[in-house]
């Protein structure tokens, strides 16, 4: 499932990211990669560990963690702190599939099942950098307003477009799962919208809502790996 999730950061949030991380250091993409990554990738990378990549990290995985949406659809276990790409003209990552294990600065291992990008950039910044996903229902292209977020499968083949004008500038999260499986996550989230609507209109004290709210964490807790 791709999920666009509207709003992750205000705009006071927003402009506070943009300013700790404009000036960097901005270092080369390719210092995170794996080998195969590194055929792909070409763009620029704040530092990691840096202060202002800490930062605006924490801002970050606040901002998400608080989205009711967010935590709907990812049914997060644990998020990998945040890190930011920047794209000018010519920059491009061609078709990949994210790492499956990621080792943050601390040692702890995490096992990438969504990937997240934060657009920090607004559309009319920049020309092409759409983000192209290809998934079992087909090709998504990608490009969301400034504070916006698109989760996906890190088991997902994707890409950024090349860019033709302007810069282009994100925050890319990995998220590993209570429900590791994106077939039964989408079937909670699914779930979990349905009963959001049923209970706004029948009530939360509906035997039907209360049956159904049953089953939803009756599934969660057969699936869920904490
Ligand atoms: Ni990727």
């Amino acid at each position: 499932m791709m999920l666009h999730i509207p709003e992750v950061l205000s705009q006071g949030e927003l402009d506070r990211v943009r300013a700790l991380i404009e000036a960097g250091p901005w270092v080369d993409g390719n210092e995170t990669s794996g080998f195969q990554s590194a055929l792909a990738k070409d763009n620029l990378q704040l530092a990691e560990g840096s202060a202002p990549a800490l930062e605006a990290g924490a801002l970050i995985a606040a901002a998400v963690g608080r989205h009711p949406l967010f935590v709907a659809g990812a049914l997060p276990a644990s998020v990998f702190p945040p890190m930011f790409n920047r794209y000018g003209p010519g920059k491009k990552f061609d078709s990949h599939v994210d790492n499956a294990i990621r080792i943050n600065r601390t040692g702890q291992r995490l096992r990438a099942d969504l990937s997240a990008t934060l657009f920090l950039s607004a559309p009319d910044d920049y020309e092409g950098g759409e983000l192209t996903v290809d998934d079992t229902f087909g090709v998504h292209q990608v490009k969301l307003a400034a504070g916006d977020l698109i989760l996906y499968p890190s088991s997902s083949l994707h890409r950024v477009e090349p860019i033709i004008r302007g810069q282009r500038t994100s925050a890319i999260l990995w998220i590993q799962s209570l429900v590791r499986d994106d077939a039964k996550r989408t079937l909670l989230f699914d779930m979990d919208m349905a009963i959001q609507n049923a209970g706004a209109r029948l009530g939360q004290d509906d035997p039907a809502v209360i049956s159904l709210t049953g089953g939803y964490h009756n599934l969660l807790r057969m699936w869920a790996e904490l």
